[in-house]
């Protein structure tokens, strides 16, 4: 029988794919060649986006010694809120435009990378908030014309945010998050210095490492670009298109070094050879997602994350209170794969391979079994929550929960099969205890 193809042709449907490749360099020590790299960028005077525990830190030493040392000029901001919300975006975009910057330059996690995008978008494009913010809490505006420049230097493994095109906030009133999403948000150059990890608490890989394997599995599984109706313009096709070669290659390879090395990154502190290849694989995800978009459990943990304010994870003490990032997508992951593997079996059960899942003997249709219980049993080695009750959701939840998560459109039509709010209801309930 011939293997079913993935990016078939469909009649009428989109038949191209692009991509927006992404400027980066990575290496132990990288740091010391960032004020070179601002330089390079026409950078006289930069805003230092900074988290402040980074702050007292060898990766802050060493991207201001650098700075200096190629004579540019730059003002720290720290003020940066973990999972940052609409008022903290709105701070940081009033320092960016009352500091008479030429050049942005961010270092910290996704907190610090998108606090920066943000600042830069609204001091060089002003506007109201909710301008610029997706559809349905926004209006979606498109940007009106690139940023300055931005040089991104991720410190934790996770998001990989210093290669997207994307920033996620928190709109307190409405209790929920989205984002704003537009290809000049993405860093003109990714700087990526893997010591920087080698402080990071064990909960705080954990938490940003399943958030790396998501990104990788959702755009691996996602639908594929053929699917999509064409675009009106070429301007118009989306940064997140679907699953598409380009974006396979990244997804496939960090869901394997994923697989391979995030429970040793956990549990073990002095395997750097851990944590670099984590952090290789955050970037390679980034990119792959970059250019896919992710899905249903990425949608899911808008809600989780938004009306929750009350938990402590494991590494994220001295925090307000918050859902990590990555826990609260890892935590709807398992129930959404048991949901989408009946629609790209094949899809699920390669990512459960590269996962390091065993697959001798398996049948297509246990796909999206044999996904879920890898990704569980990686969650249950890595000391994570056991399900949305152990971050004290209920059924009583499930309506709210389902509001928010399926109020993202731009995520929801990623999912390689159609969603109703029912389904979503029967997803979370799954995600409510894994073992
Ligand atoms: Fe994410």
């Amino acid at each position: 029988m011939e293997k079913p193809v993935y990016y078939a042709p469909v009649p009428g449907r989109e038949t191209a794919f692009s991509v927006a490749a992404n400027a980066m360099k990575f290496g132990p020590g990288i740091l010391a060649e960032l004020g070179g790299d601002a330089v390079g960028l026409g950078m006289k005077r930069v805003a230092l986006f900074v988290d402040e525990k980074v702050k007292d830190g060898e990766a802050y030493a060493l991207a201001t010694e650098a700075l200096r040392k190629a004579g540019v000029d730059f003002e720290p901001y720290s003020a940066i809120k973990v999972e940052p919300t609409d008022r903290s975006f709105i701070a940081a975009a009033e320092f960016a435009r009352d500091g008479n910057f030429d050049g942005f330059v961010s270092l910290g996690g996704g907190s610090t990378m998108d606090t920066c995008k943000a600042a830069n978008l609204y001091a060089t494009w002003p506007d109201e908030f909710l301008a610029y913010v997706n559809l349905p809490f926004g209006k979606l505006k498109p940007v009106p014309g690139p940023l300055k420049p931005h040089i991104a230097c991720p410190t934790t493994s996770g998001t990989g945010s210093e290669c997207t095109a994307n920033t996620v906030v928190d709109l307190v009133d409405l209790k929920v998050k989205t984002a704003i999403s537009h290809r000049y948000l993405k860093p003109s150059l990714a700087v990526v210095d893997p010591t920087t990890t080698h402080t990071m608490p064990a909960g705080v890989i954990a938490a940003t490492g399943f958030d790396v394997l998501t990104h990788a599995i959702e755009s691996y599984t996602a639908r594929p670009y053929t699917t999509r109706q064409p675009p009106a313009t070429p301007a118009a096709r989306p940064a997140f298109q679907g699953a598409n070669p380009y974006s396979d290659v990244g997804s496939l390879e960090a869901i394997r070094i994923g697989g391979k090395y995030l429970v040793a990154a956990v549990n073990e502190p002095d395997n750097l050879e851990a944590r670099y290849q984590l952090m290789f694989a955050a970037t390679l995800a980034g990119m792959a997602f970059g250019n896919a978009g992710v899905h249903l459990p990425h949608a899911m943990s808008y809600s989780v994350a938004g009306m929750n304010h009350t938990y402590v994870a494991k590494g994220y003490e001295n925090d307000n209170p918050m859902v990590p990032h990555g826990i609260a997508v890892v935590i709807n992951a398992p129930a959404a794969f048991r949901f989408t593997a009946p629609a790209a079996p094949e899809r699920h059960l390669a990512a459960a391979e590269a996962l390091g899942a065993d697959i001798r003997g398996a049948r297509l249709e246990d796909a999206g079994e044999i996904l879920a219980a890898r990704l569980i049993q990686m969650m249950k080695a890595t000391g994570l929550p056991n399900g949305l009750n152990d971050l004290g959701y209920t059924e009583a939840d499930l309506p709210g929960l389902v509001k928010g998560g399926y109020a993202q459109p731009r995520l929801l039509v990623i999912a390689p099969r159609e969603t109703t709010e029912k389904d979503m209801e029967g997803m979370y309930r799954d995600g409510m205890r894994y073992w």
